[in-house]
């Protein structure tokens, strides 16, 4: 009786870890990066994005629990899964949000978990999320002036990105980083203060190329500023940004430092230098769909699998056949391209 007990502690002891293949696709991309979108729902509407009307969100029985998404994440991570990023929508609209943080910070094998937000709600949550274990922020910011911001999102609420901002820095983030989409015909007077405004308060800029992702299929090649163009605005200014090394290869944006040791700026360019041969990520929507890229037009459907009984092989086994239908590139430029569907708020950036 005795024995048998101790067996049965000695095999609840044993952590249950046998060995799983990574999630490796086919062409060797091994897909370490969940990224996760928590609801479509936005409080602004930037046109990159979004529709300016007659927006029609899901709901709210569509969109997975705090739970579902936890559960999902606990499969994935003996795959390798152990970099999260939460995001929309807006994540910050979704009620208690620091909850879903802390449950995910909780589960072992998960190393780090960030969150992408367009800052309007940050000021009043910036304290709770850093609590609940959040470790790195993105924050959007594209212009510094009233009158861009609102030409963008299509209200108003500049200052209180501004009060988000200087919350998380109050609230003791160290990984601070801002993006900054980059539109030909709007945002080039942008690109000085912004870098001025980073350097200042120690916050990294990232400049990041506007993608064929916007709700109104109004994307053209015409309004690319690329990252090569702000880097002449920005060296013209400071003189030759110096290369920063390069940690973790499937990072997509391409760091320099100021040539005076403060600060450092970088670069994400989709378009103009696809990165999606380092590629290791793969998304989650609100409603449960799992995605092998931004572009992809297929979906794999986590939620049925959730809500049908099924077991954490059955997520896995989803999973793993959408990474083996990843596909090299998103092709955009060529031909054959096809803007997906769905918008960048439908499937979380
Ligand atoms: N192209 C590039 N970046 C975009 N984002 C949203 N839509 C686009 C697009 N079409 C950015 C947001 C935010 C992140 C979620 O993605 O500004 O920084
Ligand atoms: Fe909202 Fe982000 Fe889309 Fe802007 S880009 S409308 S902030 S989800």
């Amino acid at each position: 009786m005795l024995n048998t007990m101790l067996d049965e502690l000695d095999h609840a002891l044993t952590p249950v870890t046998p060995p799983m293949p990574p999630l490796v696709d086919g062409f060797g991309r091994r897909h370490t990066n969940l990224r996760i979108s928590v609801t479509d729902r936005c409080n602004i509407r930037c046109f990159y994005c979004m529709p300016a009307e007659g927006v029609v969100f899901r709901p709210r029985e569509e969109l997975l629990t705090f739970e579902e998404i936890e559960r999902f994440v606990r499969a994935l991570v003996p795959l390798g899964i152990d970099k999260l990023r939460l995001t929309g929508g807006e994540p910050l609209v979704r009620t208690d949000l620091p909850t879903l943080v802390e449950l995910l910070a909780a589960v072992p094998g998960v190393r780090d978990i960030a969150l992408t937000t367009n800052g309007m709600l940050l000021d009043s949550q910036a304290a709770a999320l850093k609590q609940a274990g959040l470790r790195r922020l993105n924050i959007s910011l594209d212009t510094l002036r009233e009158e861009v911001f609102e030409r963008i999102t299509r209200r108003q609420g500049l200052d209180r990105v501004l009060a988000g901002i200087a919350a998380a820095q109050d609230a003791g983030f160290e990984e601070i980083r801002l993006n900054a989409v980059a539109i030909r015909g709007l945002t080039e007077e942008e690109i000085i203060p912004l870098a001025e405004f980073a350097r200042e308060r120690k916050l990294e800029l990232r400049f990041i190329e506007f993608m064929p992702l916007d709700a109104e299929h109004h994307w053209s090649n015409d309004q690319l500023l690329t990252g090569a163009d702000i880097r002449r605005v920005v060296e013209s200014r400071w003189g030759p940004l110096i290369p920063a090394p390069r940690s973790n290869p499937s990072q997509p944006a391409v760091d320099f430092q100021f040539a005076d040791g403060r600060g450092s700026i970088g670069f994400i360019n989709p378009v103009s230098e696809p990165f999606c041969g380092d590629c290791n990520r793969l998304r989650l929507t609100a409603e449960g769909q799992v995605r092998n890229c931004l572009f992809s037009t297929v979906e794999w459907d986590a939620r049925r699998v959730l809500r049908e009984g099924g077991s954490d092989d059955d997520l896995r086994a989803l999973v793993r056949e959408s990474v083996a239908a990843k596909a090299a590139a998103h092709g955009i430029g060529q031909s054959d391209f096809h803007q997906p569907e769905r918008a960048m708020y439908q499937i979380g950036g």
